[in-house]
């Protein structure tokens, strides 16, 4: 049955001159029928480069604003309309509007999980992969970092020399973690590595063997030598690892790990959107796509070495 549906939309995909996008936390049947799976820093990169009329993003909805800003001439479409990101719906422009002016002299870094809206009055975008490096690339010392203060404390940590202000805002489902929950596993599996997603808070976070994005830890565990590993980001990529590696043994750090955003999505939804019966087309105006995409453009031209 699922192979029938995967078969169809193989099928269909090509027939439209459909590409699908997926991040890396989407389900196993769905990143077996896409054209690209990866984190939010090369879901971009790729999305700039797509030469499909249609892309269907498999994600969350700034994601899917993501590849409409940079790809504006495509017909764009987020698979589930309702899949948003609570870490993006808790900041809006307004918010940033008021704060602005009591920072004149700050490069405002926002987060890639923020609205196309948001975006537009902000400086240079970045995502967990590449925000250490382009914060270290940017000439201001002042950076106003919006608007996760985990993965803003991260950058801070790493980037000393900046003078960089946090906001309160960040992934209630990564920011639930507690370091209680490293002894916890880390009690059962004492051999584990614990690779941990920046998103956590500084206090697990500081417990790390390694600190990446999604794909970053994925690329870590496989490339590894180690035989174990606690995950601490969203619980799809122990999935994923343990398919991907049946040699090796994967945990997830907490069974909180869990961002039903990112789960709504399924491979029938998949199926009706390519059907024409499902899914949401972005749509922007042509100011928010021009405003939005100069922080997005910024953000691929800092991530240089
Ligand atoms: P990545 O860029 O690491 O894929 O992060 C996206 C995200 O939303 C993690 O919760
Ligand atoms: Fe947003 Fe958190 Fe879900 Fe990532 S895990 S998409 S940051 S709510």
């Amino acid at each position: 049955m699922i192979k029938d549906i995967q078969n169809e939309i193989l099928r269909l995909k090509k027939e439209n001159d459909i590409c699908v996008l997926a991040h890396s936390y989407q389900s196993h049947d769905i990143v077996e029928v896409a054209d690209y799976t990866g984190d939010s820093y090369a879901l971009s990169v790729k999305a700039a480069g797509v030469t499909n009329k249609t892309v269907i993003m498999c994600g969350v909805r700034f994601m899917a604003e993501t590849v409409k800003i940079l790809s504006p001439e495509k017909r764009v479409i987020l698979a589930h309309p309702e899949a948003g990101c609570a870490m993006a719906d808790m900041m809006d422009k307004e918010i940033i509007e008021q704060i602005k002016p009591k920072y004149p002299d700050y490069t405002i870094v926002a987060y890639i999980n923020t609205t196309a809206a948001l975006k537009t009055i902000c400086d240079v975008c970045v995502t967990s992969s590449s925000a250490v490096n382009i914060v270290r690339n940017i000439e201001n010392k002042n950076i106003l970092f919006i608007p996760d203060c985990n993965l803003g404390a991260y950058v801070a940590a790493q980037v000393p020399e900046k003078n960089i202000k946090l906001l309160n805002g960040g992934c209630p489902i990564h920011a639930a973690v507690n370091p209680s929950d490293v002894i916890r596993v880390r009690e059962k599996h004492p051999e584990a590595k614990l690779l941990i997603h920046p998103e956590c808070t500084p206090e697990v976070v500081e417990l790390a063997d390694f600190v990446g994005s999604t794909a970053d830890i994925m690329n870590y565990a496989k490339r590894s030598d180690e035989k174990e590993f606690i995950i601490g980001t969203e619980l799809s990529i122990v999935e994923h690892l343990q398919h991907e590696c049946p040699d090796k043994l994967f945990y997830g750090l907490s069974t909180g790990l869990i961002c039903k955003n990112m789960r709504i999505t399924t491979l029938v939804d998949l199926y009706n959107c390519i059907i024409g019966r499902g899914g949401e087309e972005i749509k922007l105006s042509d100011e928010t796509i021009r405003d939005a995409k100069k922080c997005i453009d910024q953000m691929i031209k800092l991530n240089h070495e």
